[in-house]
C-alpha cells in the first residue's frame, strides 16, 4: 500500500509533511513510486523551462479518455500548436466580456436569495461557476434545457473522474452503480456540447464573440481549422478546467471575508468607495485592490493539491537522477503552506498581498495557476470573475457562517469545502444595528 493509506486519509497533511524530509521526496502509491517537488526552485526547474522532458502522467494521460486530445492532457509540440490556435479565444475582449457574464448571472443569483434563510453556499458557487463558463463558452446558444442538462451531469463527472483516473481500468468495465452514472453523465454532456456545436457550425456564422466562436475560428499553424472532434475536446476541457476550481475558490473567500469581521468591512469600504453603488465592469477590477488581495490569498491558503508530469527520458530534477517513466507531483498546496515562504502559512491575511506585505518573494514559491508551458489559459478570466463575483455578491450582502458547523478542507481535484451553510444579512440592516 507504500503512502497511500496516509494519502487518502491525510492528504493534506502528509503533503505539508514533506518539505522536512528533502528537496524531491519518494513516495510509494502502491506498488508505484511518485517523487514530491518540496521545493520553490525545483518546482520552478520542472515547469518554466518548457516540457520537452515530461508528459503530463498518469492522471491525466488516463483523463484524456473523457476529454480527449486538449489542453490538459497534451504535452510538448502537440500542445504548442494547440496553445497557440487557442490564443484568439483567451483575448483582454473575451475577459472583458466574460466580467459581464459573470456579474449579470451573479446578480440574478443574488437577487434570488432571501434575508434570513440559510443557504448551501458550496452549492451556489458551483452552480454559479458552472453556469459562468458555460455562458462565456456557448452565449446565446445556452438554452435554459442546456443548463439544466449541464448542472444536472457535471457533478457526477466531477465526483468520480480523479478516482477512475486512479482506478485499475479494468474496474471501470464492471457494471457498478457509480460505473454507469459515469457513463450516463458522460453521454449527456456528449450530446450538450454536440448539440451546440452542429447547431452553431451549420448556420455558419460568428456573431457572438463567445469562445466557440473563437473555437470554430482557430486554426492551426497550417491554416487547418480545428475538426468536431477537437473542438468538442476543448470546451469539455474548459467546462471542466474553469468551474469546479472557481467554484472552490469563490467558496473559501466568502468563507474568509465573512468569518473575519475586520476583512469584511474593509471589503465593504472599498466597494462602497470605488464603485459607489454601481455595479462592476472590468474596468473597475484593478481597482479593488485590497479585494484582489483576498482573492491572491485565496488562491494561496486553498489552491489546487497536486499536479502530475512524467518522465519522458532520464532527467536529474534538484540533487535527485529520476529514470524514463518517472511520476512527479507538484503540490500547490505544499508548497504554499511551507512557513519558509509563507509565515503562519494556516493564517488567512490578505495583507500578505499588500506592497508593505512580504507576497511570493521565492521564484516557485506560489503556483496557484501552474507557470512555464502549462500556465493556466484561463487565469486572467479567472481572476477578473472571482474579483466580480466577490464584489456583486459583498455589496448585496453579508453571509453569516452558521454557528457549530465545523466546515472541512477536502482534497480531491480542488481543495473544497466539505459543506458551506451561511445565512444571508442585508449589509444595510447591520450599519442600522452597529449604529442604533
Ligand atoms: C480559480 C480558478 C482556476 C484555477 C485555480 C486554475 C488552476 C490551474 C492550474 C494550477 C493549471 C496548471 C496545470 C498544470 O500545470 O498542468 C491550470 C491549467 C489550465 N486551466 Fe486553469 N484554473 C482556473 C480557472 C480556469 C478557467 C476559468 C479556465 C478556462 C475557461 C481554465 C482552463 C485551464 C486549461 C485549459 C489549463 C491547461 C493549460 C495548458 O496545459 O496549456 N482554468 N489551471
Amino acid at each position: 500500500m507504500g503512502h497511500a493509506p496516509a494519502l487518502i486519509a491525510r492528504r493534506l497533511e502528509f503533503l505539508s509533511s514533506l518539505p522536512s524530509v528533502g528537496q524531491v521526496v519518494e513516495v510509494r502509491l502502491g506498488p508505484i513510486p511518485a517523487y514530491v517537488v518540496t521545493d520553490p526552485a525545483v518546482a520552478h526547474q520542472l515547469l518554466v523551462p518548457g516540457d520537452r522532458d515530461y508528459d503530463r502522467g498518469r492522471l491525466m494521460t488516463k483523463a484524456s479518455a473523457w476529454f480527449g486530445d486538449s489542453l490538459l492532457t497534451s504535452y510538448g509540440t502537440a500542445h504548442q500548436q494547440q496553445r497557440r490556435s487557442l490564443r484568439s479565444a483567451f483575448t483582454n475582449e473575451q475577459v472583458a466580456s466574460h466580467v459581464d457574464h459573470v456579474r449579470d448571472s451573479t446578480t440574478a443569483l443574488v437577487e434570488s436569495w432571501t434575508a434570513d434563510e440559510v443557504l448551501a453556499v458550496d452549492e451556489q458557487m458551483k452552480d454559479l461557476a458552472l453556469t459562468n463558463t458555460a455562458q462565456s463558452l456557448f452565449s446565446t446558444d445556452l438554452t435554459a434545457a442546456n443548463l439544466e442538462s449541464l448542472r444536472l451531469h457535471m457533478p457526477a463527472l466531477f465526483k468520480s473522474v480523479l478516482f477512475r483516473t486512479i482506478l485499475p481500468s479494468g474496474l471501470e468495465r464492471m457494471p457498478t452503480v457509480g460505473n454507469f452514472r459515469f457513463k450516463k453523465a458522460m453521454r449527456s454532456l456528449d450530446g450538450v456540447v454536440g448539440t451546440i456545436i452542429s447547431a452553431r457550425r451549420a448556420r455558419g456564422e460568428d456573431a457572438h464573440g463567445d469562445l466557440l466562436g473563437s473555437l470554430l475560428a482557430a486554426q492551426d499553424d497550417h491554416g487547418h481549422g480545428l475538426s468536431g472532434r477537437q473542438v468538442r475536446d476543448h470546451v469539455m476541457t474548459m467546462l471542466v478546467a474553469g468551474s469546479e476550481s472557481t467554484a472552490a475558490v469563490l467558496s473559501w473567500a466568502l468563507y474568509e471575508i465573512f468569518r473575519n469581521p475586520d476583512i469584511a468591512r474593509r471589503v465593504r469600504e472599498e466597494l462602497a468607495t470605488v464603485l459607489a453603488g454601481r455595479a462592476p465592469a472590468a474596468a473597475d477590477v484593478s481597482s479593488l485592490t485590497y479585494l484582489n488581495n483576498v482573492v491572491s490569498e485565496t488562491l494561496r491558503r486553498y489552491p489546487v493539491p497536486f499536479i502530475m508530469r512524467r518522465t519522458l527520458k532520464p532527467v536529474r530534477l534538484g540533487e535527485v537522477e529520476l529514470p524514463a517513466g518517472a511520476e512527479i507531483v507538484y503540490s500547490p498546496h505544499l508548497l504554499h503552506h511551507d512557513p519558509r515562504w509563507f509565515p503562519q502559512p494556516r493564517r488567512f491575511d490578505p495583507d500578505r498581498w499588500s506592497p508593505t506585505g512580504h507576497g511570493a518573494a521565492t521564484k516557485g514559491c506560489y503556483l496557484p495557476f501552474g507557470a512555464g508551458a502549462h500556465v493556466c489559459i484561463g487565469k486572467k478570466m479567472a481572476l477578473v470573475g472571482l474579483t466580480t463575483t466577490l464584489a456583486v455578491i459583498c455589496s448585496h450582502w453579508r453571509l453569516e457562517p452558521v454557528a457549530g458547523q465545523r466546515i472541512r478542507e477536502v482534497a480531491t481535484g480542488t481543495v473544497h469545502p466539505n459543506r458551506m451553510p451561511m445565512i444571508p444579512r442585508r449589509p444595510a440592516a447591520d450599519a442600522r444595528e452597529q449604529t442604533g
